[in-house]
Protein backbone atom coordinates (compact mmCIF):
# COMPACT_ATOMS: atom_id res chain seq x y z
CA UNK A 1 0.00 0.00 0.00
CA UNK A 2 2.68 2.69 0.94
CA UNK A 3 4.36 1.88 -2.74
CA UNK A 4 1.51 1.87 -4.42
CA UNK A 5 0.73 5.33 -2.58
CA UNK A 6 4.17 6.70 -3.68
CA UNK A 7 3.85 5.86 -7.29
CA UNK A 8 -0.08 7.36 -7.78
CA UNK A 9 1.24 10.43 -6.03
CA UNK A 10 3.83 10.77 -8.03
CA UNK A 11 2.17 10.24 -11.02
CA UNK A 12 -0.72 13.12 -9.94
CA UNK A 13 1.93 15.23 -9.69
CA UNK A 14 3.62 14.53 -12.84
CA UNK A 15 0.33 14.93 -14.64
CA UNK A 16 0.47 18.49 -13.51
CA UNK A 17 4.01 19.28 -13.87
CA UNK A 18 2.98 17.56 -17.50
CA UNK A 19 0.02 19.88 -18.02
CA UNK A 20 1.26 23.30 -17.39
CA UNK A 21 4.82 22.57 -19.19
CA UNK A 22 5.77 25.04 -21.78
CA UNK A 23 2.77 26.99 -20.83
CA UNK A 24 2.96 30.75 -22.27
CA UNK A 25 0.69 31.72 -19.66
CA UNK A 26 2.83 30.00 -16.42
CA UNK A 27 2.30 31.82 -13.35
CA UNK A 28 5.86 32.04 -11.89
CA UNK A 29 6.80 34.47 -8.98
CA UNK A 30 10.09 34.55 -7.11
CA UNK A 31 10.68 33.04 -3.26
CA UNK A 32 13.79 34.52 -1.30
CA UNK A 33 17.00 35.36 -2.93
CA UNK A 34 17.06 36.01 -6.60
CA UNK A 35 15.74 33.89 -9.50
CA UNK A 36 14.66 31.22 -7.12
CA UNK A 37 11.11 30.54 -8.76
CA UNK A 38 7.94 29.00 -7.70
CA UNK A 39 5.42 29.04 -10.30
CA UNK A 40 1.30 27.95 -10.16
CA UNK A 41 2.77 24.08 -11.50
CA UNK A 42 4.67 23.53 -8.02
CA UNK A 43 1.56 24.60 -5.90
CA UNK A 44 -0.93 22.31 -8.37
CA UNK A 45 1.16 19.42 -8.47
CA UNK A 46 2.28 19.80 -4.30
CA UNK A 47 -1.41 19.53 -3.84
CA UNK A 48 -2.02 16.60 -6.26
CA UNK A 49 0.44 14.76 -4.26
CA UNK A 50 -0.48 15.47 -0.94
CA UNK A 51 -4.51 15.07 -1.48
CA UNK A 52 -3.14 11.25 -3.32
CA UNK A 53 -1.17 10.31 0.23
CA UNK A 54 -3.80 11.92 2.59
CA UNK A 55 -6.55 10.13 1.07
CA UNK A 56 -4.66 6.73 2.01
CA UNK A 57 -2.91 7.37 5.29
CA UNK A 58 -4.58 10.66 6.86
CA UNK A 59 -2.62 10.48 10.09
CA UNK A 60 1.19 10.61 8.39
CA UNK A 61 4.13 13.62 8.51
CA UNK A 62 4.63 15.76 5.30
CA UNK A 63 7.75 17.81 4.74
CA UNK A 64 6.62 19.57 1.15
CA UNK A 65 8.85 22.44 -0.18
CA UNK A 66 6.42 24.81 -1.05
CA UNK A 67 3.83 23.71 2.25
CA UNK A 68 6.20 23.11 4.93
CA UNK A 69 5.37 20.58 7.83
CA UNK A 70 2.30 19.05 8.42
CA UNK A 71 3.48 17.49 11.24
CA UNK A 72 2.03 14.40 13.65
CA UNK A 73 3.60 11.96 15.65
CA UNK A 74 3.72 9.04 12.48
CA UNK A 75 6.49 7.14 12.17
CA UNK A 76 6.07 7.44 8.15
CA UNK A 77 7.03 11.27 7.11
CA UNK A 78 6.89 11.79 3.41
CA UNK A 79 9.70 14.04 1.91
CA UNK A 80 7.86 15.99 -1.00
CA UNK A 81 9.46 18.40 -3.56
CA UNK A 82 6.47 18.53 -6.30
CA UNK A 83 8.99 20.30 -8.78
CA UNK A 84 12.93 19.80 -8.34
CA UNK A 85 14.51 21.96 -11.49
CA UNK A 86 11.43 24.58 -10.97
CA UNK A 87 14.00 27.31 -12.93
CA UNK A 88 14.52 24.41 -15.45
CA UNK A 89 10.35 23.72 -15.84
CA UNK A 90 10.03 27.30 -15.76
CA UNK A 91 12.16 28.17 -18.96
CA UNK A 92 10.53 24.85 -20.63
CA UNK A 93 13.71 22.83 -20.41
CA UNK A 94 12.43 19.28 -19.75
CA UNK A 95 15.14 18.35 -16.90
CA UNK A 96 12.59 18.70 -13.96
CA UNK A 97 10.79 15.99 -12.08
CA UNK A 98 8.42 14.95 -9.32
CA UNK A 99 10.48 13.53 -6.39
CA UNK A 100 9.05 11.93 -3.20
CA UNK A 101 11.14 9.83 -0.19
CA UNK A 102 9.46 8.12 2.50
CA UNK A 103 11.09 7.89 5.85
CA UNK A 104 10.25 5.27 8.52
CA UNK A 105 11.69 5.95 11.89
CA UNK A 106 14.10 8.13 10.35
CA UNK A 107 15.30 5.85 7.64
CA UNK A 108 14.21 6.58 3.58
CA UNK A 109 12.84 3.13 2.81
CA UNK A 110 10.90 4.32 -0.80
CA UNK A 111 12.01 6.91 -2.95
CA UNK A 112 10.61 7.75 -6.58
CA UNK A 113 11.67 10.16 -9.14
CA UNK A 114 9.56 11.06 -12.37
CA UNK A 115 10.23 13.01 -14.89
CA UNK A 116 7.12 13.00 -17.18
CA UNK A 117 8.72 14.83 -19.82
CA UNK A 118 10.66 12.70 -21.37
CA UNK A 119 9.48 9.63 -19.52
CA UNK A 120 11.90 8.46 -16.72
CA UNK A 121 10.09 7.01 -14.13
CA UNK A 122 13.05 6.22 -11.20
CA UNK A 123 11.84 3.94 -8.07
CA UNK A 124 13.88 2.65 -5.37
CA UNK A 125 12.98 0.62 -2.12
CA UNK A 126 15.30 -0.08 0.93
CA UNK A 127 17.35 -3.74 0.31
CA UNK A 128 15.50 -4.07 -2.90
CA UNK A 129 17.21 -1.96 -5.52
CA UNK A 130 16.55 0.65 -7.63
CA UNK A 131 15.03 0.31 -10.94
CA UNK A 132 14.14 3.22 -14.08
CA UNK A 133 10.50 2.46 -15.51
CA UNK A 134 10.92 -1.09 -14.16
CA UNK A 135 14.62 -2.59 -15.67
CA UNK A 136 17.29 -2.62 -12.14
CA UNK A 137 19.52 -0.14 -12.72
CA UNK A 138 23.34 0.00 -11.45
CA UNK A 139 26.33 2.97 -10.78
CA UNK A 140 29.46 2.73 -13.33
CA UNK A 141 32.21 1.57 -12.58
CA UNK A 142 34.63 4.32 -12.94
CA UNK A 143 38.02 3.58 -11.57
CA UNK A 144 39.43 7.27 -11.30
CA UNK A 145 37.72 11.11 -10.73
CA UNK A 146 40.02 12.19 -14.34
CA UNK A 147 37.71 9.10 -15.87
CA UNK A 148 34.71 10.10 -14.37
CA UNK A 149 31.92 12.28 -15.53
CA UNK A 150 30.72 14.23 -12.82
CA UNK A 151 27.51 16.64 -12.14
CA UNK A 152 27.02 19.88 -9.54
CA UNK A 153 24.85 22.11 -8.52
CA UNK A 154 24.73 25.72 -7.31
CA UNK A 155 22.49 27.44 -4.04
CA UNK A 156 20.27 30.13 -5.22
CA UNK A 157 22.10 32.31 -2.67
CA UNK A 158 25.78 32.35 -3.05
CA UNK A 159 27.98 31.18 -0.65
CA UNK A 160 31.43 33.01 -0.42
CA UNK A 161 33.24 30.59 1.71
CA UNK A 162 36.39 28.89 1.74
CA UNK A 163 35.92 25.71 -0.68
CA UNK A 164 33.00 26.87 -2.06
CA UNK A 165 30.77 25.53 -4.75
CA UNK A 166 32.78 27.65 -7.49
CA UNK A 167 36.27 27.17 -6.14
CA UNK A 168 35.24 23.75 -6.08
CA UNK A 169 33.84 23.69 -9.39
CA UNK A 170 37.08 25.70 -10.54
CA UNK A 171 39.40 22.99 -9.23
CA UNK A 172 37.84 20.03 -11.49
CA UNK A 173 37.65 22.17 -14.36
CA UNK A 174 41.35 23.15 -14.58
CA UNK A 175 42.70 19.69 -14.41
CA UNK A 176 40.02 18.78 -17.22
CA UNK A 177 37.51 16.39 -15.54
CA UNK A 178 33.69 17.12 -16.95
CA UNK A 179 31.52 19.04 -14.73
CA UNK A 180 27.79 19.14 -15.78
CA UNK A 181 24.98 21.43 -13.80
CA UNK A 182 21.88 20.27 -15.26
CA UNK A 183 19.58 22.56 -12.59
CA UNK A 184 17.80 19.17 -10.41
CA UNK A 185 19.41 17.71 -7.98
CA UNK A 186 16.97 14.73 -7.88
CA UNK A 187 17.82 13.70 -11.35
CA UNK A 188 21.19 14.23 -10.69
CA UNK A 189 21.18 11.78 -7.77
CA UNK A 190 18.94 9.67 -10.40
CA UNK A 191 21.76 10.08 -12.78
CA UNK A 192 24.24 8.87 -11.16
CA UNK A 193 22.36 5.44 -9.64
CA UNK A 194 21.62 4.83 -13.66
CA UNK A 195 25.56 5.05 -13.78
CA UNK A 196 25.18 8.14 -16.77
CA UNK A 197 27.63 9.90 -14.06
CA UNK A 198 29.85 8.95 -11.57
CA UNK A 199 29.79 11.61 -9.30
CA UNK A 200 27.25 13.81 -7.96
CA UNK A 201 28.21 16.70 -5.18
CA UNK A 202 26.33 19.96 -3.87
CA UNK A 203 26.95 22.32 -0.98
CA UNK A 204 23.73 23.30 0.26
CA UNK A 205 20.53 20.76 -0.56
CA UNK A 206 17.35 20.81 1.42
CA UNK A 207 15.87 17.49 2.72
CA UNK A 208 13.59 17.24 -0.49
CA UNK A 209 15.86 18.04 -3.04
CA UNK A 210 17.81 14.67 -1.93
CA UNK A 211 15.90 11.86 -0.22
CA UNK A 212 14.49 10.12 -2.84
CA UNK A 213 17.93 9.96 -5.18
CA UNK A 214 19.64 9.67 -1.95
CA UNK A 215 17.72 5.71 -1.63
CA UNK A 216 17.98 5.40 -5.56
CA UNK A 217 21.90 5.86 -5.09
CA UNK A 218 22.52 3.67 -2.24
CA UNK A 219 19.99 1.43 -3.81
CA UNK A 220 22.05 1.33 -7.04
CA UNK A 221 25.26 -0.20 -5.05
CA UNK A 222 26.51 3.73 -4.86
CA UNK A 223 27.56 5.74 -1.53
CA UNK A 224 26.34 8.76 -0.07
CA UNK A 225 28.25 10.94 2.12
CA UNK A 226 28.67 14.68 3.49
CA UNK A 227 32.33 16.23 2.32
CA UNK A 228 33.86 14.77 5.47
CA UNK A 229 32.68 11.47 4.37
CA UNK A 230 30.20 10.62 7.39
CA UNK A 231 26.93 8.47 5.98
CA UNK A 232 24.12 10.75 4.29
CA UNK A 233 21.66 12.79 6.18
CA UNK A 234 19.12 15.12 4.22
CA UNK A 235 18.30 17.22 7.16
CA UNK A 236 22.32 18.97 6.37
CA UNK A 237 23.45 20.80 3.55
CA UNK A 238 26.42 18.94 1.84
CA UNK A 239 25.95 15.30 -0.42
CA UNK A 240 28.38 13.57 -2.12
CA UNK A 241 27.26 10.91 -4.06
CA UNK A 242 29.10 8.23 -6.17
CA UNK A 243 29.17 5.17 -7.20
CA UNK A 244 31.28 4.34 -4.41
CA UNK A 245 34.54 3.49 -6.44
CA UNK A 246 35.88 6.90 -6.62
CA UNK A 247 34.32 8.35 -3.38
CA UNK A 248 37.47 8.54 -1.44
CA UNK A 249 39.19 10.38 -4.12
CA UNK A 250 36.20 12.66 -4.51
CA UNK A 251 36.33 13.57 -0.79
CA UNK A 252 40.05 14.29 -1.61
CA UNK A 253 39.33 17.12 -4.67
CA UNK A 254 36.24 18.50 -3.00
CA UNK A 255 38.37 19.02 0.13
CA UNK A 256 41.41 20.25 -2.15
C1 LIG B 1 16.97 23.12 -6.83
C2 LIG B 1 17.56 22.15 -7.83
C3 LIG B 1 18.96 22.54 -8.22
C4 LIG B 1 19.87 22.70 -7.03
C5 LIG B 1 19.26 23.65 -6.01
C6 LIG B 1 17.84 23.20 -5.63
P1 LIG B 1 14.30 23.48 -6.96
O1 LIG B 1 15.67 22.73 -6.44
O2 LIG B 1 17.59 20.84 -7.27
O3 LIG B 1 19.57 21.58 -9.06
O4 LIG B 1 21.11 23.18 -7.46
O5 LIG B 1 20.11 23.67 -4.88
O6 LIG B 1 17.31 24.11 -4.72
O7 LIG B 1 14.33 24.87 -6.41
O8 LIG B 1 14.31 23.45 -8.42
O9 LIG B 1 13.23 22.64 -6.34
CA1 LIG C 1 14.43 21.03 -5.22
CA1 LIG D 1 11.07 22.50 -5.90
Amino acid sequence: MLKETLINATEAGAAVLKHYFASKTLKISNKEGINNLVTEADHAAEKAIIDTIKEKFPDHFILSEEVGEIASSSPYKWIIDPIDGTVNYAHGIPICCVSIGLEHNGSIILGAVYNPLINEFFLAERGKGAQLNGEPIHVSNKATVMDACVVTGFPYTYLDTPNGPLEVFDRFIRKGVPVRRLGSAAMDLCWVAAGRFDAFFEHKLQAWDSAAGFLMVEEAGGRVSDFSGVYYSPYQPQILATNGVIHEEMLQWIRG
